[in-house]
């Protein structure tokens, strides 16, 4: 494995290869270690220091190029917008088309295969240098200094996507895994609250923000063979209400987002599959046939796509819903209706 200063060779090498404007400063999580990264690859240099270990970026430094690209128009210019599960399919979607509108982008995920692919996604776009923290919300510790390192970065952060997520087993309830259970709670339910907890008190130092949570409409279906996951969103937008009664008299909305049959591609498929394989009698064993059934039940006839999830993230986001607050918007073609 590289050590740190190894890992600064690298960064530093890879910051003179083209492919990115960012240049940034970076330290060790102990601070032994600070420098600062200038080329054209230094983004990408960057993040695979995030990914990498004990590196993360403290301070973007804007070239003049890039200050004409904050200085860009947007519905997010100024904005600092942290995004969970940013290494995800939504989480990088999102990301792309909010650095795009002006924002600066703050990537946290657990993976850090997943969080350098989307570092290195985000680099190819226009908008303000993102960054990128290697960062499981299942730690106390982890959130809470990852939270503190971008306020001391940008001495703000105005909105988060509380998106990171865990699906679990697919499996009926007394086939369950109860450790397994224990798990999909840890993370969609402890873990968002987590973030939201440090998060908000930073957001309450400055005067207000915009939260949105991802659950799913799951939640609201009860879909089977998935008790572990349709408990946790379930718990997510109960959050959610009382998140943003006690946040509201601090300048902060909290709402959520909640997505269903999203595709074409990999999760699409894979959950076909996974349906199938449940043995539940709710599902057929043809992953195909299930498809099938699940967009017969769909009024629109047709799987959403990951855009139309994004457009309805950055409503939420946006001041366009304003006057929104303790709301769940079900992007689902019209499933869950009765
Ligand atoms: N894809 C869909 O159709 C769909 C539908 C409804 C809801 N959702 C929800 O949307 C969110 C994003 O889903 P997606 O489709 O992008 O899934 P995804 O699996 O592509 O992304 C989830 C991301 O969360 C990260 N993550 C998991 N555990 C983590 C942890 N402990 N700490 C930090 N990061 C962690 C993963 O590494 C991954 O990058 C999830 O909350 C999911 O439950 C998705």
């Amino acid at each position: 494995m590289l050590g740190l200063r190894g890992l600064a060779r690298g960064a530093r090498a890879l910051a003179a290869a083209p492919g990115s404007r960012a240049a940034a400063s970076f330290a060790s999580r102990d601070g032994g270690l600070a420098g600062r990264l200038r080329g054209p690859g230094a983004a990408v240099a960057l993040a695979a220091a995030c990914a990498g270990a004990g590196l993360c970026v403290l301070r973007p430094v804007a070239a003049a190029e890039e200050k004409a690209t904050q200085a860009s128009p947007g519905r997010f210019a100024g904005a600092v917008v942290i995004i969970t599960g940013a290494g995800g399919d939504f989480g990088r979607a999102g990301a792309l088309r909010l650095k795009r509108e002006g924002a600066t982008v703050v990537l946290l995920d657990a993976a850090p295969q997943a969080l350098e692919a989307s570092a290195k996604a985000l680099a190819e776009v226009p908008g303000p240098p993102a960054m990128a923290f290697l960062c499981d919300v299942t730690s106390d510790e982890g959130v809470e200094t990852t939270v503190a390192k971008v306020e001391l970065a940008h001495g703000r952060i105005t909105h988060l996507w509380n998106n990171a997520g865990y699906q679990g087993a697919v499996k009926p309830i007394d086939e369950y895994p109860i450790a397994d259970f224990q798990r999909v709670q840890d993370i969609n339910v402890v873990g968002a609250f987590r973030v939201l907890h440090f998060v908000s008190r930073s957001m309450r130092k400055t005067g207000g923000g915009v939260v949105v949570n991802t659950a799913s409409v799951a939640a609201l279906r009860g879909t089977p063979a998935m008790p572990a996951y349709v408990a946790s969103k379930a718990a997510l937008l109960a959050m959610t209400m009382s998140a943003a009664k006690d946040l509201a008299p601090h300048g902060i909305r909290v709402n959520a987002i909640s997505p269903a049959l999203i595709g074409p591609g990999f999760m699409w498929d894979r959950q076909n599959e996974l349906h199938a394989a449940s043995g539940s009698p709710y599902f057929s064993r043809d992953p195909e046939e299930v498809g099938k059934n699940k967009i017969a039940g769909v009024p629109l006839k047709r799987v959403g796509t990951k855009d139309e999830v994004i457009n309805c993230v950055l409503f939420l986001l946006s001041e366009e819903s304003s006057y929104c607050t303790g709301t769940n918007l079900v992007v689902d073609g019209g499933l869950q209706m009765r």
